[in-house]
């Protein structure tokens, strides 16, 4: 694509920058303040079949599959039904059970990934319900779904997802908004949500003016053999995704862990040359994630925390604007974004082509 960098040095740079506008363009005209709700148009899902789904699938690969595992935690937490996310390509060769009263969910930025089209296909031909949660408008993907939801991130042209990802997590908060509305989220929870979804553009901003302050950071962290990325519940996507963001541009090999797995095995691997990025929102499980902070200084295990809050036990800390517990994910993805592309720089990667990655995958 011949699209113009806008004064930026790469699109990543100007894809992450671009994410408070893009962030107001996948809310607008969606929110309906007289019933605390939302509507999406494309979603073709009749309220009273959405009242009888028992189950949400949501399938996709890399950085979308981990956009649906912060929506399967959100479809759950605000409409109450059981989810969960595979990557599309381990749910089409393990011939898993369709079962009538499951929505299946496909999640692409190109719409056109071999993987989960292919799965969308499998799934149709054995007679499931299969809506989309795309950015691309008319792809593949899109056109094979029953309906769905657009992304509107706008194009996407560097091979690493950001704003995409971004705007999927935050078209998530959308759909399960509206499932929940229409089974049993309250109107003052309903309400709550939309107050934060809309705070979302202005605290997205907010963590783009720390970027030089993220640069000083990623500069210390460059030269690291290895790294470490640690979150719980909602913060395990959020390190996932993270530490998939390191590795795909600075080559830097990354792990992501629950941090609640850490003292079942990889505890073993810290020492000082093993950095850890930690998700700590100041939500009820602050206590837990602090617990493992500690875990990693007692072993001279250096920690750069995301927090709403300075952490004592961590090196450095980036402290985030507070939003819903819910929406949480969504603003402590961001400076993880510029930390990768900052450390990726330092080192002098190509970061907008990273080697051995293309921008959509239409092969198997
Ligand atoms: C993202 O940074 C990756 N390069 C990659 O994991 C990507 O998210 C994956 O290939 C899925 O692509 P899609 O969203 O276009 O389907």
């Amino acid at each position: 694509a011949s699209y113009d960098m806008g004064g930026h040095d790469t699109f990543m740079h100007k894809e992450i920058s671009e994410q408070p506008d893009a962030v107001d363009r996948v809310l607008r005209g969606r929110i309906d303040d007289r019933f605390s709700t939302v509507h999406l148009g494309g979603l073709n899902l009749d309220p009273r079949e959405a009242r009888t789904i028992r189950r949400i699938k949501i399938l996709g690969c890399g950085t979308s599959y981990h956009a649906g595992l912060i929506g399967a935690g959100l479809i759950e937490s605000m409409a109450r039904i059981p989810a969960d996310a595979e990557p599309a390509s381990e749910f089409r060769y393990r011939n898993p059970v369709v079962d009538p009263d499951t929505l299946y969910i496909a999640v692409s930025q190109s719409g056109e990934t071999y993987d989960v089209l292919a799965a969308v296909q499998e799934l149709k031909r054995k007679g499931a319900r299969v809506l989309g949660v795309v950015n691309v408008v008319g792809s593949a993907i899109a056109r094979e779904a029953d309906g769905g939801v657009y992304v509107h991130a706008g194009p996407e042209v560097c091979v690493v997802s950001t704003k995409c990802f971004t705007n999927t997590v935050t078209a998530f908060a959308l759909l399960a908004l509206h499932l929940g509305r229409i089974r049993d989220l309250s109107v003052t929870d309903g309400k709550r949500i939309i107050e934060g979804l809309r705070k979302l553009p202005a605290q997205i901003q907010e963590i783009l003016e720390t970027e030089d302050e993220i640069k000083k950071i990623a500069e210390e962290y460059a030269g690291a053999q290895s790294m470490m990325f640690i979150g719980r519940v909602r913060g395990y996507p959020v390190a996932l995704e993270a530490s998939l963001k390191l590795k795909e541009i600075s080559y830097i090999h990354a792990e992501a862990y629950p941090a609640s797995e850490l003292k079942h095995g990889p505890l073993a691997l810290i020492e000082p040359a093993l950095p850890t990025v930690a998700i700590v929102p100041d939500d009820d499980l602050l206590e837990k994630n602090r617990a493992a902070l500690e875990e990693i200084k007692a072993r001279s295990g250096r920690i750069l925390a995301v927090a709403h809050q300075e952490q004592a036990k961590a090196d450095h800390t980036i402290v985030v604007p507070k939003n819903e517990d819910e929406l949480d994910p969504i603003l402590m993805g961001i400076p993880l974004q510029l930390l990768a592309y900052h450390t990726a720089l330092a080192m002098g990667r190509d970061i907008d082509k990273p080697r051995n990655l293309a921008k959509s995958v239409t092969v198997e």
